[in-house]
This record gives C-alpha cells, sequence and structure tokens, in this order.
C-alpha cells in the first residue's frame, strides 16, 4: 500500500507534509473500520481473518509513516527549530509524540502477536484505538500550530533546501 504521496511533484514542503497527513487520516479510518469489526459480535474466525489483514496497517506505519517523520524530524524540525526552538515548545511536544507512536506501534504489533497465541483481542483494540486517538491529534496539531508557525518564519530558500532534502528521504 503505497499512498503517501509522491511528494517530488510538489514544490513547498509543508503542502507536501500536509498531503502525507492526509494519507495517515486515511489509514487511521480504515484501522478504525477494522478495530471496530474485530471488537464486535463475530464468529473467531472472521476475526481472525480480520486480524490477518491489519499488516497492511503496520506496514504503513512501519515504512510509510516512518519515512514520514524522518522529514520532520531530520529536515525541517532542524531548520524551523533555529527560529522556535527544538529542546522546549511545539518541535519538543512533536518529537515526543514521535517517540510516543513508535512505542504504540510496537505494542500494537505485539499484540497482534500474542493473539496468534492466547486468542486475546482486547489488546489489539485497545493499542489499535490509541495509536488512532495519538496520530489523529498529533498530525491536527501540525496542520494546525507548527505548519502555520513555518510557513510564516521560513525563507524561501530554506523551502526550497528543505524541500529538496526531503525528496532525498526514502
Ligand atoms: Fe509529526
Ligand atoms: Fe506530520
Amino acid at each position: 500500500m503505497d499512498i503517501i504521496t509522491d511528494t517530488t511533484a510538489m514544490l513547498d514542503p509543508i503542502d507536501a507534509l500536509k498531503s502525507d497527513h492526509e494519507a495517515v487520516r486515511v489509514v487511521l479510518g480504515n484501522l478504525d473500520g477494522y478495530l471496530r469489526k474485530i471488537a464486535g459480535q463475530i464468529s473467531d474466525s472472521l476475526r481472525k481473518n480480520l486480524i490477518g489483514q491489519l499488516n497492511e496497517i503496520t506496514s504503513f506505519v512501519d515504512k510509510d509513516l516512518e519515512i514520514h517523520f524522518k522529514k520532520e524530524e531530520n529536515v525541517l524540525f532542524p531548520v524551523l527549530g533555529n527560529y522556535i526552538g527544538i529542546e522546549t515548545g511545539p518541535i519538543h511536544v512533536m518529537l515526543l509524540e514521535h517517540e510516543q507512536s513508535r512505542k504504540l506501534s510496537k505494542e500494537f504489533k505485539d499484540a497482534i502477536i500474542e493473539y496468534s497465541a492466547d486468542g486475546e483481542y482486547e489488546n489489539i483494540v485497545s493499542k489499535g484505538d490509541g495509536l488512532i486517538q495519538l496520530l489523529s491529534e498529533h498530525i491536527e496539531k501540525e496542520d494546525n500550530i507548527l505548519f502555520n508557525m513555518a510557513e510564516m518564519q521560513l525563507t524561501n530558500e530554506e523551502k526550497n533546501e528543505i524541500m529538496g532534502k526531503m525528496r532525498t528521504i526514502k
């Protein structure tokens, strides 16, 4: 599933990151659909089947979302940090949330593995719900707060440089 936008066609790095967020929202919506079915009154075999399909989501989180995080962590944040700081404030909070997301997604994957041993699916649902909530709020904050700061502060030269570097992250 390669639905993170091909940002090579875009010129503005903030537009490119926002369009990644749209892809993340779609995946989170799909995940919510899966989780509501898994938590519902269904047969064990159907539940097993649905849980098997979650690898589509986990591979998105492991690959595409990780690339998105790296674009922010390695390219945008260091430049924007020159204006608004990194150790405290919004960038600091965003970095903490990336770590929380990585931890939660590991726990989500562990819950999927444990399910195949003991058939307990509740943990998959609770970790998955946690991931949906964390990431929805995270991209909301970036879209509405951090990216506005970036639009106000960054020069066109800096934006071009950021866009160029983001293209090299795969
Ligand atoms: Fe982020
Ligand atoms: Fe983001």
